[in-house]
């Protein structure tokens, strides 16, 4: 174990990541610290959702994809490995996906899903007061108070991004990785989300990708800015925001490059 994996929950050591024979990540090292807000930055396609997937296994569900070297570790534990439980780092570690999905389900019962995944079913009275304070927390209750029992997939894409957030928050995991949480949402839902992450943090680990730069030079402690599969710059917010080496970074954090 490396000695910095005793202040880091996740230490990614040397990753290669392929799609097929196509290689995307390539010795990707990055730790991120304990209850802080890490913005992933970079150009569209430099490969941050690989990155995250690979944190919590749900790369895997795309069966082109393959990790061709590196370790990964969450708390010192090298969850690459075959004898990873795949359910429980699922539930430790949990992801919000860059496309929203509602499961063909009610709104109600899909904010209950992972929970009762993870944890079992509670009285409908507990269950309902939950939900209710997770929908609020993700500013997401007003609009869908009335409408619990009907179907998830008529909410709008905002609304999901909304309604998959509260999904993550109600398996109680230790680490969330977000994959452009708020794309689809206005400036107030933004604006809601981004506390509820300054809230998290007390708690939570966060990983957050994202195409605001503005977004992420308010919210995050640390920054991993990503180009072409490789890591261009990391360290923290100040340090990245104020002082990049990267002249591509700088001209991406600058906006004259998108
Ligand atoms: N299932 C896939 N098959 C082949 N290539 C893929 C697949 N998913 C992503 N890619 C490619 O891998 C690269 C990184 O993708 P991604 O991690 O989604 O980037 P980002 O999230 O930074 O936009 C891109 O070139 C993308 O086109
Ligand atoms: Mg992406």
């Amino acid at each position: 174990m490396t000695p910095t994996a005793n202040t880091s929950w996740i230490q990614v050591e040397s990753l290669d990541v392929a799609y097929g024979n196509a290689p995307v990540l390539h010795q990707v090292s990055a730790s991120f610290p304990e209850r802080q807000v890490t913005a992933i930055l970079g150009p569209s396609g430099c490969g941050k959702s690989t990155l995250l997937r690979v944190i919590n296994r749900t790369l895997e569900l795309t069966p082109e994809a393959r990790v061709t070297g590196g370790q990964v570790h969450v708390k010192g534990r090298n969850i690459l490995h075959p004898s990873e439980d795949i359910r429980s780092l699922r539930k430790q570690v949990g992801i919000v996906q860059q496309r929203p999905l509602a499961f063909p389900m009610s709104i109600q019962e899909n904010v209950d899903f992972g929970r009762r995944h993870h944890h079992g079913r509670l009285q409908r009275k507990e269950r309902d007061r939950i939900t209710a304070s997770l929908l609020e927390r993700v500013g997401l209750w007003d609009e869908v108070k009335h409408r619990l029992d009907s179907s998830a997939t008529r909410l709008s894409i905002g609304q999901l991004q909304r309604l998959c957030i509260a999904r993550t928050l109600a398996n109680d995991p230790d680490v969330i990785l977000m994959d452009e949480p708020c794309s689809a949402l206005d400036p107030e839902s933004t604006a809601t989300i981004e506390t509820l992450i300054q809230e998290l943090k007390a708690t939570v680990t966060i990983l957050i990708v994202t195409h605001n730069i503005a977004q992420a030079r308010r919210i995050s402690d640390q920054i991993l800015f990503l180009l072409d599969g490789t890591v261009a710059e990391a360290g923290t917010n100040a340090e990245v925001m104020g002082a990049a080496r990267n002249p591509r970074v700088r001209r991406f954090l600058s906006g004259e490059e998108g």
